[in-house]
């Protein structure tokens, strides 16, 4: 199958496995995958530890002049660098993950993440996933999807995957965690989460990866022709 240099870009509700998915998708194509939820995080981790926001979520106005001085980059195999630093254990924890909702509603913090993005996107052949990839940061994407599962199936994998790398949340937590979330995701001003008319549904919410492999390369091979 020979694929054409294309953007692919997944959107959905927290935990709906776009990440993985997008891996999958990347591997089975050759694409680039690119986490633009990771950047969020990355700029949460900053203003925590730069004490740039409260515990109650007040954002101090300085995070916008302090993100000329933040370099975020991903490394070649899709791991989060804050410099020098390789980052993702720290941008996935309960912490972050409690305010990065806020953090990534603030119009400069958007900017700041779209240009990195769309310096990535210019290189073609990418897998992106996000909230916003789809409506806003690449509308003209010639794929697009939006995921959704369960509550209850969302959930459950957030949690399982948290406890595999040895923290332990409270299952009520999680579930509060990505209500929360995605509330504030779909009514926040600046280009809310929504399913961009064009795009593609996938609910996962019975699926495992095989299935999805099936129900992707179904897609690609009618959208673009392929045999
Ligand atoms: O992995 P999970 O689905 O839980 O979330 P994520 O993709 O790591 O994204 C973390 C947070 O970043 C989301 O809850 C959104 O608040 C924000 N985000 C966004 O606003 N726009 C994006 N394109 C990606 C993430």
């Amino acid at each position: 199958m020979v694929i054409p240099d294309i953007i692919i870009a997944i959107d959905g509700y927290s935990s709906t496995g776009k990440s993985s998915f997008a891996k999958l998708v990347a591997s089975r194509f050759g694409f680039l995958y690119l986490d633009s939820g990771a950047l969020y995080r990355g700029v949460t981790l900053f203003a925590r530890e730069e004490r740039l926001i409260s515990r109650s979520n007040v954002i101090d106005p300085r995070l916008e002049k302090e993100l000329d001085n933040l370099d975020l980059h991903f490394s070649p195999d899709g791991r989060l660098y804050m410099g020098d630093r390789c980052i993702e254990p720290q941008i996935r924890t309960l912490e972050v993950s409690s305010q990065v909702s806020p953090i990534a509603a603030v119009p400069y913090v958007r900017n700041y993440v779209d240009s990195i993005l769309h310096a990535y996107g210019s290189k073609g052949r990418i897998v992106m996933d996000g909230r916003d990839i789809g409506t806003a940061v690449f509308p003209d994407a010639q794929l697009k999807i939006f995921m959704t599962a369960s509550d209850e199936v969302r959930a459950r994998r957030r949690y399982d995957e948290m406890v595999a790398k040895g923290e332990h949340p409270s299952l009520e937590d999680v579930v509060r965690n990505l209500r929360e979330r995605d509330y504030i995701d779909s009514h926040r001003e600046v280009n809310p989460l929504r399913r961009a008319e064009d795009a593609f549904l996938l609910d996962n919410s019975e699926m495992g990866f095989t299935e999805e492999l099936a129900w992707i390369q179904g897609l690609m091979q009618g959208k673009f022709n392929l045999l």
